[in-house]
């Protein structure tokens, strides 16, 4: 399959380079994932205001395998990215009123056999289509990569980091940011901003939390309903303190308007 063979492409590439600047290390599995569920299950209809514009479309670009290739700030140093960042997109065609429709056509598309826009800038000849992704979310893709200013602030610098530590951990397989809207599928498992929603000011939430990631769920009472997946299997190869950072950013997302549906425990059941 041709996407397969481009994510190991990247992939080794991405392994070849030795920039630490480079954090989104083997998203492949983000990327074939972003396919799978292309269209339905992205369900990206969730929109509180609350949540933070910015966090909702680092989301949306690392379910669209964006971040495969790009960053959002440029590499520190002098390694060389594979894609320009977004930010240097941002400063490249801001001021340009055609940019959005232009761009959003070369992300469609690919820049394959078209002008090469960042050719000595960049590792890549060109974009491959971004076959996954559909124009109302290009078009918020783009619009949300023009507005970047200046460097991303510590928070969403830190939302980037966990999304990209929970993605290439594989949490993102089961796991969506937000409930499903507007489609029937029953997810696999609960909602991060779910389980944030529900853990809120519930003592010895955090505790409970990273025995849940670290160990599963099998041998607890059954917490969860509306998911198809009856126990969340141990995350055994994932290190404590990749555990306690991502049981403190799912803690800490907003989730206000979120609601939580867990099984009401009964006395004697188990
Ligand atoms: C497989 C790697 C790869 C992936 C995945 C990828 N890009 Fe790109 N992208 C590139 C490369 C390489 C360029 C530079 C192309 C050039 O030199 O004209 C680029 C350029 C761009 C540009 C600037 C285009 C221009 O003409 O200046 C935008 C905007 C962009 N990408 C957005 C996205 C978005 C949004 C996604 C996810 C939906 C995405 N890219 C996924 C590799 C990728
Ligand atoms: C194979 C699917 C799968 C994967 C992979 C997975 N989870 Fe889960 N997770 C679940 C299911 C299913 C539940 C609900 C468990 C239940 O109802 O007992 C769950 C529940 C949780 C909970 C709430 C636990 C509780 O006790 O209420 C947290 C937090 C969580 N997962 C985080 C993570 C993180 C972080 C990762 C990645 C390291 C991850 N999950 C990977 C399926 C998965």
């Amino acid at each position: 399959m041709h996407q397969g063979r481009l994510c190991c492409y990247v992939y080794e590439r991405r392994r070849a380079q030795t920039a630490p600047a480079i954090c989104f290390d083997h998203l492949e599995r983000t990327m074939k994932l972003a396919i799978l569920r292309a269209g339905a299950t992205l369900a990206f209809a969730f929109s509180s205001s609350v949540v933070a514009a910015d966090e909702q479309m680092l989301e949306l670009a690392t379910a669209s395998g964006c971040f495969i290739c790009h960053t959002v700030a440029p590499p520190a140093g002098s390694s060389v990215a594979l894609a320009p960042a977004y930010e240097q997109v941002a400063a490249r065609y801001r001021d340009d009123p055609e940019a959005l429709g232009y761009l959003v056509d070369r992300v469609l598309k690919g820049t394959a056999y078209q002008d090469q826009n960042w050719g000595g800038a960049v590792n890549m000849r060109f974009m491959p289509p971004n076959v996954n992704v559909d124009r109302e979310d290009a078009d918020k893709l783009v619009g949300w990569i023009l507005s970047l200013e200046g460097a991303p602030d510590s928070a969403l610098q830190r939302h980037e980091g966990a999304l990209a530590l929970a993605a290439t951990n594989g949490c993102m397989i089961c796991h969506e940011m937000n409930p499903l809207q507007g489609v029937k599928a029953i997810p696999l498992a609960p909602s991060f901003r779910e389980i944030a929603a529900y853990y809120d000011g519930k003592p010895e939430a955090r505790e409970h939390l990273l025995d849940s990631v670290k160990n599963g769920t099998v041998t607890k009472p059954k917490i969860w309903e509306n998911v198809n997946m009856r126990f969340m299997p141990p995350n055994i190869s994932l290190r404590d303190e990749d555990v306690a950072t991502l049981v403190d950013w799912v803690m800490a997302l907003e989730h206000e308007g979120v609601t939580a549906h867990p099984t009401e425990v009964k006395p004697g059941q188990n």
